[in-house]
């Protein structure tokens, strides 16, 4: 037997994640089209907006819309990475537009300016030795194909998002390796205009609806597997879970089951991107509401011979269920999963419960389930930083959070659990994704700017900064 206690291994991937609609800005920037997420804008409406019940073609008088400069990682990005690799970074989790490369999502050509764009992130990552780890749709669809289509509602969007993923993959073959394909995919049926830029009709089963796209993305997916692995041999491709497991809060069997099917909603998709079949458990679901999905001749071979190389997830928080009414009025605020809120923890400022064991608990439950090798690609804290008088921000209630997250981690490491790296969310603050708010902020770098998007834009380092760097540079053995 191994003696040896095993903790981070040689090579881990330490880093951060982010995503192009909540960074770049330059929103219609040389030839970029525009994406859902570029009309999704801070205030009422966006809730509507992002479930899919209110529907929007183009920016409207009078909202304001933060993905539109976010931080301007477009014209920053040199200053941005090279403050990441300060910190030791091994790697970047990051996303393409999509409509950067195909403005409308079925154009001939792509967009030779968008493509560039990323070749000089790629080359500037390259150069201070930073490996990117890179996600084909961190929820975002070419408008276009929102209008003409109905999005992932289409059978037609699976082309289309393969004609991108092979475009992406030839040019970057040879400075990317690890790729993502759909970030968070189970968001589909939590924000479906984020997760698959569905747009209900009055009248239209929903769940139907859902279920359709998520298959057009599933098959999707797969192809892109095929195509990547066809394009590199080498490149390691993964699929994305919002992850966090759901306890029961009681002993009661229905509580437990209810606990059991509410993960399996999400593990639904990572089930099929990973063994490569519907489970009986989603069959038995569909039959039961009516559910019919139309595939085509040739989807369950691409489903079963293209599976995921590794799986990708987030960690967040750990979800609570119970069946009784009376508990169930006990909901936790902020959380699109929906869960009650859990005596024993506390919660973010947010209202997303913190659970450090959680994650250990959530990295062996998908260790066991799929019995490949795990990517923590977001986990962090959102908060609300103030710079004190000198202008600096201690944020040890960060340091905190990340400290007790990555001591899990490492026991889960212990547990055997094979965990390839670790990308932190929003490194430096970015817009948040739920609420579109500024002041929702993750990173060790601090941005200068509001939820009205006022600001300067310039980057100072917050206390976590030195932290993290310390944790990078002793591989996790110094957490103080
Ligand atoms: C994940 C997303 O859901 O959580 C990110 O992949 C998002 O895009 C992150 O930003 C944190 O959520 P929020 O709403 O605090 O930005």
């Amino acid at each position: 037997m191994d003696k040896v206690i095993k903790t981070f291994p040689e090579g881990f991937l330490w880093g951060g994640a982010i995503a192009a609609n909540q960074t770049e800005g330059a929103y219609l920037e040389d030839g970029k089209g525009l994406t859902t997420v570029d009309l999704l804008p801070t205030g009422e409406k966006r809730y509507s907006i992002m479930t899919g019940n209110l529907p929007s073609y183009s920016p409207l008088e009078g909202e304001y819309y933060p993905s539109h400069k976010a931080i301007d990682f477009y014209h920053h990005y040199k200053e941005d990475i090279s403050l990441f690799a300060e910190m030791g970074f091994k790697s970047l989790r990051l996303s393409i537009s999509w409509a950067r490369i195909f403005p409308n999502g079925d154009d001939a050509e792509p967009n030779e300016a968008g493509l560039k764009f990323y070749d000089n992130v790629f080359d500037e990552l390259k150069k201070h030795g930073i490996e990117p780890i890179v996600t084909l749709a961190h929820f975002d669809v070419p408008v276009h194909l929102v209008e003409a289509y109905g999005s992932w509602k289409s059978r037609k969007l699976v082309g289309y998002f393969e004609k991108y993923a092979r475009t992406v993959f030839t040019r970057y073959k040879d400075k990317v390796k690890y790729w993502l394909t759909f970030n968070e995919i189970n968001m589909l049926l939590h924000l479906p205009y984020v997760g698959a830029g569905l747009v209900f009709q009055k009248g239209e089963n929903e769940q139907q609806v859902k279920y359709q796209a998520a298959h057009h993305q599933l098959v999707a997916s797969a192809i892109a597997v095929k195509a990547g692995h066809e394009i590199n041999p080498d490149a390691q491709i993964g699929c994305m879970l919002a992850a966090g497991m759901t306890y029961a809060y009681s002993s009661n069997p229905d509580d437990v089951l209810d606990a059991m099917e509410k993960d399996r909603e999400s593990f639904f998709f990572i089930d099929v991107q990973s063994r490569g079949e519907y489970p009986g458990y989603a069959k038995r679901f569909f039959r039961e509401k009516g559910i019919t999905i139309q595939a085509e001749d040739g989807d369950e071979a691409l489903l079963k011979n293209h599976t995921v190389d590794y799986i990708g997830f987030s960690y967040y928080a750990s979800r609570l269920t119970s069946t009784d009414p009376t508990v169930q009025e006990n909901s936790t605020s902020g959380n699109v999963f929906g869960s009650i809120s859990n005596p024993y923890l506390q919660k973010s400022e947010w209202g997303w419960t913190i659970d450090p064991k959680g994650f250990r608990i959530t990295a062996n439950q998908l260790y066991d389930r799929y019995q490949k090798p795990l990517f923590v690609v977001e986990n962090g804290i959102g908060a609300m930083d103030e710079p004190n008088a000198a202008g600096e921000i201690n944020d040890d209630y960060r340091i905190d959070y990340l400290r007790a997250h990555i001591k899990q981690m490492s026991e889960a490491i212990q547990d055997g659990v094979e965990l390839i790296g670790y990308t932190s969310w929003g490194p430096i603050d970015i817009v948040s994704a739920s609420t579109g708010e500024m002041k929702k902020r993750y990173g060790y770098i601090y941005v200068d700017r509001d939820n009205k998007g006022e600001g300067t834009l310039d980057r100072s380092k917050k206390k976590s900064f030195e932290w993290y760097k310390q944790v990078i540079q002793s591989n996790g053995a110094d957490l103080a």
